[in-house]
């Protein structure tokens, strides 16, 4: 299954998703990695992978969200894509785009949702005073952060000592486990053998 990963900045799950992708029993191809924004560091990262990354910047196509998803469609369409995963992709999605990738298009999202949906997951977690939290993959519907749960990874909150950095990279490194698990287990069906407790994290998919 010929895949795109849409990025918009350092792209680290967009590399965990590439590396699971090279194992010869993976059952998807990362044909193109795609960013809103030419400076963004995974597009660097892929284009060394070897894998084909181009810019499409909404910077240049006004203001209308839907002509640059159009453009960003074409994109995709031309590279023969057939399921988009989203990985720390910032723009909003019009339901024209999610409509047309319904069923093909999962995001990865730094909370147990539906806690904490949109930005600033980590401060609001800790604010909120939570002793769990962790990442969601889910679908992609026209709601942000709204559609139905594919996985979901949860570390312990250590309220004494954790900053929001802190938290963000005990929860990172859990989303680049999840993230490969559950596209594994959503084009396959197949219930991924990483299923279960870790140190420091219980992943379920
Ligand atoms: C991740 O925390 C992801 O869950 C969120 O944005 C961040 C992107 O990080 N959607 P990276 O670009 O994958 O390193």
């Amino acid at each position: 299954i010929r895949i795109a990963i849409l990025i918009s900045g350092r792209g680290s799950n967009m590399r965990s998703l590439v590396t699971a992708c090279t194992a010869a029993d993976f059952p998807a191809t990362v044909a193109l990695v795609l960013s809103n924004r030419e400076d963004a560091a995974g597009l660097t990262y892929a284009r060394e992978a070897g894998v084909r990354a181009i810019a499409v910047p909404h910077k240049s196509c006004g203001k209308d969200r839907e002509t640059h998803e159009r453009a960003v469609n074409e994109a995709l369409t031309a590279s023969g894509i057939e399921f988009v995963c989203l990985a720390g992709y910032m723009r909003l999605l019009t339901p024209w785009f999610t409509n047309a990738w319904a069923g093909r298009m999962i995001n990865i999202h730094p909370s147990l949702l539906p806690l904490f949906p949109g930005t600033h997951t980590h401060e609001r977690a800790l604010e909120a005073g939570v002793r769990i939290h962790g990442c969601t993959v889910h679908h992609v519907t026209a709601g942000m952060d709204e559609g139905p749960i594919i996985a979901q990874a949860a570390v312990p909150v250590f309220p004494s000592t954790d900053t929001p950095d802190v938290l963000a990279a005990r929860v990172l490194a859990q989303e680049h486990v999840l993230y490969p698990a559950a596209l594994r287990h959503i084009l396959t069906g197949m219930t991924p053998e990483c299923a279960g407790m870790a140190e420091n994290s219980l992943i379920v998919v």
